[in-house]
């Protein structure tokens, strides 16, 4: 074997070593890394539509799903979610982070839902180190972003007329000046386009300002690709949007 052989059996080592670290370190429950945060709202009319629910009256602005540290979940068990420490959160929660499907008068399961799966491993940093930090900064970058203005601004309105998937990508880049991601229900049967579901605006780890999606550089494998799409769009219904013709859907009329 000469000398370029041998580094490359070795470089062919070193990366099957690397790969299985990395598949490892994703897998073990014990290290719960993560590089970036994100801010994840939805369009209620499409989670009503997600899950075949009646919902009564969703709101007509886009609500927060959840502030989602990538690559990770549920990573300290033992911290219980406690309503007591967001009283004062509580009329905003209320607005901008309701439970769509599951209206009820106590809201709450949906909140200790995203701070068991998504607050306990954002806390690793000192900004969202506690229960009233991380739902207090989420609300704060919600408002921030002002998601639903800025569509509106950019004549983006629910529409049966359908848009582009392009249309909010470039729209939102523009505006925002990072890369967002955009998820999509699937065409159902006897439907001709997916609808979109959900926007995803990326934040820095330490500072939480806004950075792109994407990451720099290499494009991920798709199997990649594929496990991260699964773990961002945490429901199963949902799927990045593909290219082309999506709908916006306009709220129900209510039948009273
Ligand atoms: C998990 O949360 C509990 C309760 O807040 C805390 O005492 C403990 O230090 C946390 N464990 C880790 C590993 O952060
Ligand atoms: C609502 O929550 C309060 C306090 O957590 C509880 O005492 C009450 O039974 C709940 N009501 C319903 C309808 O679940
Ligand atoms: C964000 O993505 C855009 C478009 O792909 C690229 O031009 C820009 O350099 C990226 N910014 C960073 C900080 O990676």
């Amino acid at each position: 074997m000469g000398p370029v052989a041998v580094r490359g059996a070795l470089l062919g080592c070193l990366c099957l070593a690397l790969g299985c670290l990395c598949a490892a370190d994703r897998l073990l429950s014990g290290t719960h890394e993560w590089k970036k945060l994100i801010l994840v709202q939805h369009w209620p009319e499409t989670v009503c539509e997600e899950v075949q629910n009646d919902c009564r009256d969703p709101p007509h602005y886009w609500t927060i799903h959840g502030l989602w540290p990538d690559k990770t979940e549920e990573c300290n068990r033992s911290w219980h979610f406690n309503l007591e420490e967001i009283k004062d959160l509580l009329p905003e929660m209320k607005t901008y982070w309701p439970d769509i499907i599951h209206p009820s008068p106590n809201r709450s399961q949906f909140w200790k839902h995203e701070w068991d799966k998504h607050g306990t491993c954002a806390a690793q940093v000192e900004a969202l180190d506690s229960q009233r930090k991380y739902f207090g900064k989420s609300l704060a970058l919600y408002q921030k972003l002002d998601l639903s203005s800025v569509l509106l601004k950019l004549g983006i309105t629910p529409s049966i007329n359908y848009y582009q998937v392009g249309d909010f990508e470039d729209a939102l880049t523009r505006v925002y000046g990072v890369v967002p991601k955009l998820q999509c229900l699937p065409p159902r049967q006897g439907e001709a386009v997916q609808t979109i579901g959900q926007i995803e605006l990326c934040l820095t780890k330490q500072d939480q300002q806004l950075r792109n999606c994407t990451e720099p550089g290499a494009r991920p494998s798709p199997r990649r690709e594929a496990w991260l799409a699964g773990v961002a769009a945490e429901d199963q219904g949902l799927r990045v949007c593909e290219d082309g013709p999506v709908f916006y859907p306009p709220p129900k009329k209510i039948k009273h």
